[in-house]
């Protein structure tokens, strides 16, 4: 009767050890591609939107708006250049909000920071 005792309990301690072992290889499986697949897909989707078309949206929002009177391709018409323009992020968001002497103000609202980096970017 002990030996059977001590037996199933040799059995069983690497039988139990082996199941926990197989279950926890399948969650971690399971979770590890979950969770590799949920943060794959937004950074692919921001990337792309980086390349193309965040870019090329304020750059048609900054030509619809503001080469009227910046000129075209911004190099300066009844406003100066904004191409290759001195100031800093800061000063171009104050412009924009403020506006300066025949420049009207919150042409860009709620993009100003946006559109002073698109500005500093244009060479
Ligand atoms: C109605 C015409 C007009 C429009 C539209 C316009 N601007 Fe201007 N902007 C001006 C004028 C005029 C000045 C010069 C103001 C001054 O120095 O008195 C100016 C100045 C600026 C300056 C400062 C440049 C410098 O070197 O001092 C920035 C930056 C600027 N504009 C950005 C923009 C952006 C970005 C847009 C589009 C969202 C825009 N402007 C649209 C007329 C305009």
């Amino acid at each position: 009767m002990k030996q059977t005792l001590k037996g199933l309990t040799v059995a069983a301690v690497p039988a139990t050890l082996g199941i926990l072992f197989g279950i926890g290889v399948i969650l971690y499986g399971i979770n590890g591609h979950k969770t590799e697949e949920a943060a794959a897909k937004p950074e692919g989707t921001k990337q792309e939107q980086a390349a193309g078309g965040a870019t090329s949206e304020i750059g048609n929002f900054v030509t619809q708006n503001c080469a009227t009177c910046h000129g075209q391709g911004l190099k300066g018409g009844f406003g100066p250049k904004l191409v290759g323009t001195a100031l800093d992020e800061k000063a171009i968001v104050d412009i924009l909000k403020n506006g300066k002497g025949q420049m009207p103000k919150d042409l860009a609202k709620g993009k100003e920071e946006e559109v002073a980096k698109y500005l500093k970017s244009l060479k």
